[in-house]
């Protein structure tokens, strides 16, 4: 892990104002810059960065944060990525070693992943050159004309070809001194059974090399020209180049116009992406011979929410789309599919009906949800026994939808097309909520209290979380509020404070974009949104101060309540000693909270 210091060294070298002027045009408004948000459609701008605090945060859509977020949400990077990039940018040298491991161990991990990426590389030039022989890649380039695949496009996405030599790749490794264990180790040549050595992997198949978004080659998929040849498709196996539960193909070509368009088109192999953006249809991304994944739909929703998905015209396709929905569910995510007809593939589609066809199609496109329960209504037929039965299969996948409004409106559409009351859905659903997955759904005291603070849309006590943003952007206030006392009561609240206390002790500040870096989601944006309107000199303080004393006049009410509840008691027993006692403390009691009210 980098360190702070680091990572505010690189941040104080790159002003944010002029590095996110470079990508988006930025306008001077008040103490700001302000400027039309890159990370959702809008009109009017309401993305605006300060420089002094170091932050970006957009009032449309809530995306925020430093200049880290910003690189990694723009071009769609992890944070080792960004950090490798902000800190060549800013000729800042990381220190070679992480944790745990010796210098030595990481420079040789650094070596192997170089040696892969060049292996990779060789493999493809060495496919590139075979397809552009015309004597050993004539069958491809008859292949890739049957399927209506053009040179240009063909060499635009790095398309090959491996011969049906046993041996061709393994000769070349040898002869460019490449570590043959390590191409083994990336599925590019295999351990002969008998009499040692290593023969090639791929033969006799048209090479599609996938590229990381760094436009690496981290691994090949391998069609076969030879229908008579074992699987239609090869793909390189999962290495430490490739995981192909978090790999698309195409994403580097793609992203660019899927932010710009603002959504992304889901299909399922080779073929169909290249036959759509030979088509002009450039935001298109596929799984690859994988069911789709979170991963695979959290790394491209660092581009876009719109997903369509265009899956072949048959049940088979259709029942993979639908497999994929309650992971798009779970992601608050609506995805709407682009229904092909049967016998066609998004391939077959574009390339015999064109694109003003499929635009008709995809402007058609109902959400997933509604093609899947559709799908099971038409399945099941008519009557009570079918509708309870479709119920069943629907309910499960709709107990994704952890967002209580977006369930409301799926149950609403649910009922309708069931032809029954909402209501009975909505009993048969919590009912099967008791179960020990359910059991978290129920609503305890906590949770009742807190659905009661319904301004914002977050579990914290309103004064509390007011407390937290005082802290961050007015650190005077910190060692008022520690001498408070015990006033927390969310324990990842009282958790923030202790660390902001702490760091405010160690070095007499707190460091804005370290700060919320601490904060979940929710609490980050409102704090960002404070931090970046304009506020009056002192008004943070005073906000500190309200809260403190609305928190302190609470707690002596709550006293207060419980003391004359004792003292009822004691009267009704005839305990005097008692009663004298709490008598006495109710005095003190009152007569401090007279005091603070009149120092207020
Ligand atoms: P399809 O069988 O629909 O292939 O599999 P396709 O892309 O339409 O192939 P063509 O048009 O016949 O050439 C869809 C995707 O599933 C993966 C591939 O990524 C393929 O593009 N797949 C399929 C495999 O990984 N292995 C297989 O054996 C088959
Ligand atoms: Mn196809």
């Amino acid at each position: 892990m980098a360190s702070k210091e680091l990572l505010e060294e690189i941040r104080n070298r790159l002003p944010l104002v002029s590095f996110v002027g470079e990508r988006i045009p930025l306008k001077k408004s008040g103490r700001n810059f302000k400027g039309l948000c890159p990370f959702h459609q809008e009109k009017s701008p309401s993305f605006m960065v300060n420089e002094d605090k170091q932050i970006f945060h957009c009032f449309g859509c809530s995306a925020g944060g430093d200049i880290f977020t910003f690189v990694m949400k723009l071009d769609g990077l992890s944070f080792p990525e960004a950090l490798d990039e902000l800190a060549a940018k800013a000729g800042v040298k990381l220190p070679v070693f992480e944790k745990g491991k010796t210098p030595d161990a990481d420079d040789e991990t650094i070596r192997r992943k170089k040696w892969a990426l060049r292996l990779n590389e060789i493999v493809m030039q060495f496919f590139i050159k075979n397809l552009s022989d015309e004597t050993a890649g004539g069958v491809a380039n008859d292949y890739l004309k049957e399927r209506g695949i053009t040179p240009e496009t063909a060499k635009q996405h790095f398309l090959g070809y491996a011969d049906k030599s046993w041996d061709a790749l393994v000769n070349e490794f040898t002869s460019a001194q490449a570590p043959l264990k390590l191409a083994l180790e990336l599925g590019l040549i295999k351990e002969r059974e008998k009499g040692g050595g290593y023969y090639d992997f791929y033969r006799g198949r048209l090479m599609f090399p996938i590229l990381n978004l760094k436009n690496e080659i981290v691994g090949f998929g391998g069609r076969t020209l030879d229908p008579e040849d074992g699987a239609k498709y090869l793909n390189s196996s999962d290495s430490f180049l490739y995981h192909k539960s978090a790999t698309v193909y195409g994403l580097n070509w793609a992203k660019e116009t899927i932010r710009t368009e603002d959504e992304v088109i889901l299909v399922e192999g080779y073929m169909d992406l290249l036959a759509l953006r030979q088509a002009g249809i450039g935001n298109v991304v596929a799984p690859l011979g994988t069911a789709l994944t979170l991963d695979h739909l959290r790394l491209l929703m660092r581009y876009t929410r719109n997903f369509f998905i265009a899956f072949d015209g048959d049940a088979a396709g259709l029942q993979a789309a639908f497999r994929s929905l309650p992971f798009f569910l779970e992601l608050g995510l609506v995805p709407r599919a682009i229904m092909l007809p049967t016998g066609h593939d998004p391939d077959s589609f574009i390339q015999q009906e064109g694109v003003p066809a499929w635009n008709a199609l995809k402007i058609k496109a109902k959400t997933l949800f509604e093609c899947f329960v559709d799908d099971i209504l038409i399945s099941a037929g008519r009557g009570t026994a079918a509708t309870i039965q479709s119920w069943d299969k629907i309910r499960p996948v709709l107990q994704k939808v952890t967002n209580p409004l977006e369930h409301g409106l799926y149950l609403k559409q649910v009922a309708q097309k069931l032809g029954v009351e909402e209501g009975w859905l909505g009993n048969k659903n919590r009912s099967s909520d008791i179960g020990p997955q359910g059991g978290r759904h129920r609503t305890s005291k906590v949770d009742v209290r807190s659905s009661l603070n319904t301004e914002r849309n977050d579990p914290y006590p309103e004064e509390e979380r007011l407390l937290i943003a005082a802290m961050i952007l007015s650190p005077k206030v910190i060692p008022v509020i520690e001498q408070a006392g015990d006033i927390f009561t969310n324990p990842h609240l009282k958790n923030l404070a202790k660390q902001l206390f702490l760091s405010f002790a160690e070095e007499g500040s707190i460091q804005l974009t370290n700060a919320l870096n601490l904060l979940d989601n929710t609490l980050a944006g409102w704090v960002r949104e404070m931090a970046l309107t304009e506020e009056e000199n002192g008004l943070w303080e005073k906000a500190a101060l309200d809260c403190l004393a609305k928190i302190e006049s609470k707690t002596l009410g709550v006293k207060l309540q419980s003391l004359n509840h004792e003292i009822q008691l004691a009267e009704m027993q005839g305990n005097e000693a008692a009663l004298l006692k709490l008598m006495s403390e109710k005095t003190k009691l009152t007569e401090s909270k007279l005091r603070k009210r009149n120092a207020s």
